[in-house]
């Protein structure tokens, strides 16, 4: 995780950084920081604990003049959260400044190594040991600053996206990458680098994706320049990006989180344009459409993914096993990548991912492709890591999401899963045409359903005031609920910081039915599905336990409303599509809550949105 940003260009380098840490603020908050070299030459470091408002703060009466300068915001790793461990760090002579996204394995070594040579450390972080090389080798090897940053990186093992200033050479900035994001617009008479492309998005709309193991000079008046650690020169793509402000800022919502729960009708049909066609007769994804024959022969799939995007990927194997009948398993891209994977050609890897970015996740469709498995990439960001790691993949289309806590996204993964599980069924002729526009016809409707669904904002308002103060919660639900029920307990701990478990309805009796008390509510998602007779016995269990029900049902429901202490009623619709559904009330309770507690919802504390460290 960590932001790094870097500008170079005629405006004042500071005022460009601060905005752009703002803007990557969701990587990482424990601290934040900025170099410049200034006119007269010098380089000036400024930084603070905690949040980018504390460092503006902390510039308020500082000289912070110059038209070059890098900045980063820190998720901490190696050193705790602190003024000393904050980037950007600097040689020891005071003429380098780096900042630095990733983790530096060897950190170790080199540092004894370096420290032999009389060399001393500041900070307790694996990044100063990469400054402390550069400028060792800088010194002793009397090369360029990119000879030295280029001989530094062949000696380091890790993930990397870094910047390096100059005091002396104010005209340049340095910046490569290997497996941490690096992105470098290219303005009229600027240059811009970051670790996405929010940051510039008011300044140009030319990018450049810098891949692994290349490094990037940057130099003011001269066009920019790509090598890689042998010095070969490649070429400069240049992409348009496709994002735009309006999309980074509030639009008169108090928090990202409300607004982007808010704009799920507007996102889902985002992500359905396009792809269900005819009416709702014909669902198209061109990513399985190009590659029939993969999917056709395929004997297994296996999902991998973390977090919210793991829940969603949950929900795909239900929709997958149901509309396609091919095994499923799902992976925590984390624990995958180390369990000696067995994978072949038959296998299809689906890698769900929010940012595109998260680093296990990568690591296992490199191990997938490694093995010959097809690999599929269901991601948001648009010209992030994992769509470009991948064979062939649908983008979500529900535009940047900001608040660390992820809810349009899921909906978005959920969404996509559905298509490829209707689009896999249909050409394997397991879906009738028949049954393709029964589900279709439904889905064209879905962002009408979630905007009714919204509706019970006002009363998931005053039904969190009762909950507000619950330390544990117990979220159960069974079939395609059941991966709902999880995504509800992993929001309320997010943002509210309560303890809560999701768990398989009928499993309660096998554990957390003893935890049942009038002091733990439990939240139960039963909508109208083959399951809801069952769920009735899970509801009473917990009622005969003297527990407080809070249920979410289908509009029309008597049998549970009749039980539970609190009724929540969503649209009625097919099995396979209430996920969609039944989690808005489950964002809008936890958001409801932490916001009842006065918690931070965006940026909740420890997290951050973007993993890109294992
Ligand atoms: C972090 C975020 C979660 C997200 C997870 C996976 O933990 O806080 O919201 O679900 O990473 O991220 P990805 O970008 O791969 O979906």
């Amino acid at each position: 995780m960590c932001g790094i940003v870097g500008y170079i260009g005629d405006e004042n380098a500071y005022k460009v950084l601060i905005g752009g840490l703002h803007r990557l603020e969701y990587r990482g908050y424990d601290s934040a920081g900025v170099a410049l070299v200034s006119p007269e030459g010098h380089l000036n470091v400024y930084k603070a604990r905690g949040k980018v408002s504390n460092l503006e703060n902390f510039c308020k009466d500082k000289n912070t003049d110059g038209l070059v300068g890098i900045a980063h915001t820190r998720w901490a790793t190696h050193g705790e959260p602190s003024d000393c461990n904050a980037h950007p760090h600097f040689s020891e002579d005071g003429n380098i400044a780096l900042v630095h996204n990733g983790t530096i394995e060897n950190y170790k070594i080199l540092k004894d190594a370096l420290m032999e040579h009389g060399c001393k450390f500041h900070s307790e972080t694996d990044t100063e040991v990469l400054v402390q090389l550069i400028e060792y080798i800088r010194i002793n090897n009397k090369c360029s600053l990119v000879d030295a940053v280029r001989e530094a990186l062949r000696q380091v093992v890790g993930a990397y996206a870094i910047a390096v200033i100059e005091k002396n050479n104010p005209d340049t900035i340095i910046a490569a990458r290997q497996s941490s994001p690096l992105v470098i617009g290219i303005g009229d008479n600027d240059f811009f680098l970051a670790s996405d492309a929010t940051p510039f998005v008011e300044f140009t709309d030319n990018v450049v994706y810098v891949e692994d193991g290349q490094i990037a000079v940057i130099k003011r008046g001269e066009p920019l320049k790509l090598l890689d650690l042998d010095n070969r020169e490649s070429t400069v793509d240049v992409k348009k990006l496709q994002i735009s402000i309006s999309q980074l800022e509030k639009g008169g919502y108090p928090h990202f989180m409300l607004k982007e729960i808010f704009e799920q009708p507007e996102t889902l049909r985002d992500c359905i344009r396009g792809r269900v066609v005819d009416n709702g007769r014909r669902v198209i994804l061109n990513g399985v459409l190009d590659n029939k024959e993969r999917f056709l022969k395929a004997k297994r799939i296996v999902l991998v993914a973390c977090g919210t995007s793991w829940h969603a990927s949950l929900l795909g194997k239900y929709l997958l096993q149901d509309m396609c009948k091919i095994p499923v398993t799902v992976e925590y891209a984390s624990e995958f990548r180390y369990s000696n994977p067995v994978l072949d050609e038959n296998d299809i890897v689906i890698a769900v991912s929010q940012s595109g970015e998260t680093a296990d996740t990568l690591a296992a469709i490199k191990i997938a492709r490694s093995m010959g498995a097809f690999v599929y990439g269901i991601s948001n960001v648009v010209g992030s890591s994992i769509p470009r790691e991948t064979h062939s993949g649908t983008y979500i289309h529900v535009g940047p999401e900001i608040g660390v806590a992820s809810t349009k996204a899921f909906t978005g993964q959920v969404m996509v899963l559905t298509l490829l599980a209707i689009c896999i069924g249909h050409l394997k002729g397991l879906l009738s045409d028949h049954e393709v526009e029964r589900l279709g016809h439904h889905i064209l409707q879905i962002p009408d359903y979630v905007k009714r669904t919204l509706e019970l904002n006002e009363s998931i308002e005053r039904l969190s005031l009762i909950y507000t103060y619950a330390r544990n919660f117990l979220y159960l639900g069974r079939g395609y609920s059941y991966p709902v029920a999880l995504e509800g307990a992993l929001k309320l701990k997010e943002i509210s910081y309560i303890h809560a478990e999701g768990y398989p309805a009928a499993e309660m009796k096998h554990g957390p039915i003893a935890l049942i008390d009038s002091e733990m509510p439990s939240v139960i998602i039963a909508p109208k599905d083959h399951l809801y007779d069952k769920i009735v016995n899970n509801v009473q269990q917990v009622k005969a336990r003297g527990g407080n029900i809070i249920a979410i049902v289908s509009d029309g429901d008597e049998t549970i409303s009749g039980i539970a202490d609190h009724v929540l009623k969503v649209p009625d619709m097919p099995e396979c599509l209430t996920p969609i559904i039944t989690s808005i009330p489950l964002q809008l309770l936890s958001y409801h809550i932490a916001i009842n507690k006065g918690k931070d919802v965006d940026m909740p504390r420890n997290l951050a949105k973007s993993v890109t460290v294992e």
